[in-house]
């Protein structure tokens, strides 16, 4: 695994947003595997979703972030995978408590819904908080 490498992708709605957290994923000194999309055309969410679930089952990324216009349907195609706990996250405080309690893999993300800082916060959060374990393992093993 790219122990340090984190998969990030975007349909349409999301991509300018992708490229800003690449941004700062870079300045945090994690690797970034991008998987599109690259322009403002419009593409299909659920190919993205797909995209960042695979790259983490594959282990060429250690966290997934998955970004479209609300956050809702690129999670749902994340989650579509065993291996995948994909955290829809509208602040700091959900995306900490995604990691803490729900020990997730991927921080999907609305464009159209939150702010850039907003989301450069929950993307800090993510990174930066440990999964909790104890009392939460049970219940974790139970969503794969
Ligand atoms: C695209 O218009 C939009 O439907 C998509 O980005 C997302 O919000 C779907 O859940």
């Amino acid at each position: 695994m790219a122990a340090t490498t984190v998969a990030i992708a975007a349909d349409h709605a999301g991509y300018q947003l992708k490229e800003i957290l690449k941004r700062q994923l870079e300045d945090m000194g994690y690797g970034v595997l991008d998987l599109g999309t690259n322009g403002p055309d419009s593409v299909d969410y659920p190919d993205f979703g797909q995209a960042v679930a695979q790259a983490l089952v594959a282990r060429q990324a250690i966290y997934g972030v998955a970004l479209c216009g609300t956050g809702i349907g690129i999670s749902i195609a994340a989650n579509r995978h065993a291996e995948v706990r994909a955290a829809l996250c509208h602040d700091a405080l959900t995306a900490r408590l995604s990691r803490l309690h729900n020990d997730a893999n991927v921080l999907a993300l609305g464009a159209r819904v939150i702010g850039e800082e907003v989301a450069k916060d929950c993307l800090r959060e993510f990174l930066g908080t440990a999964y909790e374990g104890g009392r939460h393992d049970r219940r974790v093993a139970k969503l794969s």
